[in-house]
């Protein structure tokens, strides 16, 4: 579902107000911010997870088991990666904190799309997939290297020791997240002043812990996202819409605030 945004809407001048206010904003993304740029989200409508069992797909146990499982999947989903590009929603963000209203970017999207933007301090809550690494000898190497090798390798062979275990740097379920990447998000989320959470169901934690410290301080709260999201009760301002149109009105408006 992907509601259309009304242009002059009372939620997008009042998220810009905030926005303008903002000089250590903090923005929380997700699957939905990259969705214009071709990439599918995992939960709602098209979403991976309808087609996909995500503990047979991305757990570690079912990787350790049967990485072709994994390499299987992601090849075809590699072609779509590949293709994708920032967005105005990715830019918009990267323009705020240029601007002085947001001091970076916490994503759990692992699409590397908002470093292509342009913001400078981004939090990669659960990896980055464009490097892969063998879990037996530790060597990494682009993932773009590895797809040339999945149409006629899977699962594809770590190309220094032979392991059969080269996974992308990336979290799946079962597996910790990134404890440096976690202590800076949650530094983040208890000394900002707006918490801007855009494209995410916030149904994965703790990665959805982040937002919610942000909430319990009381500093404004605005969601950007074309389904309700569990913390909408708590928000000082829900915009519902897309991304890549809500954001650069935002920051257009901020900027004439
Ligand atoms: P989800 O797929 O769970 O949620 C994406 C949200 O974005 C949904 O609420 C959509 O309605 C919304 N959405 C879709 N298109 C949008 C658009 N153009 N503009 C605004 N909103 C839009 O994605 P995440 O919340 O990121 O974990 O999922 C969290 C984690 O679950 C992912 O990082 C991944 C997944 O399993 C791991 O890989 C560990």
């Amino acid at each position: 579902m992907s509601a259309d945004i009304p242009v002059s809407s009372a939620e997008l001048t009042r998220a810009a107000e905030l926005v303008a206010a903002a000089r250590r904003g903090v923005a929380f993304t997700g699957a939905g911010v990259s969705a214009e740029s071709g990439i599918r989200t995992f939960r709602g409508e098209g979403g991976l997870w309808r087609q996909y069992d995500p503990y047979k797909v991305a757990s570690i146990e079912g990787f350790r088991s049967d990485p072709a499982v994994y390499w299987g999947v992601a090849r075809e989903g590699w072609r779509m990666y590949r293709k994708a590009e920032p967005n105005p929603g990715h830019r918009a963000l990267a323009a705020l904190e240029e601007a002085g209203h947001l001091v970076g970017v916490i994503t759990q999207n692992t699409d590397g799309l908002h470093r292509d933007a342009g913001t400078r301090k981004l939090i990669e809550l659960h990896g980055n997939g464009r490097t892969v690494r063998c879990l037996d000898c530790g060597a990494t190497e682009p993932r773009a290297d590895i797809q040339a090798r999945l149409e006629r390798e899977l699962p594809p062979r770590c190309r220094v020791c032979g392991g059969m275990h080269v996974k992308p740097d990336v979290v799946f379920f079962g597996e910790a997240l990134p404890s440096a990447a976690m202590m800076e998000a949650f530094r983040m989320a208890r000394e900002c002043d707006l918490m801007l959470v855009v494209g995410s169901s916030l149904q994965v934690y703790p990665a959805a812990d982040v937002p919610e410290v942000a909430a319990d301080r009381n500093v404004p709260l605005v969601i950007v996202n074309d389904e309700p999201t569990p913390l909408d009760v708590a928000a000082t301002v829900v915009v519902r819409g897309r991304a890549g149109e809500a954001l650069p009105e935002i920051a257009r408006r901020a900027a004439g605030a």
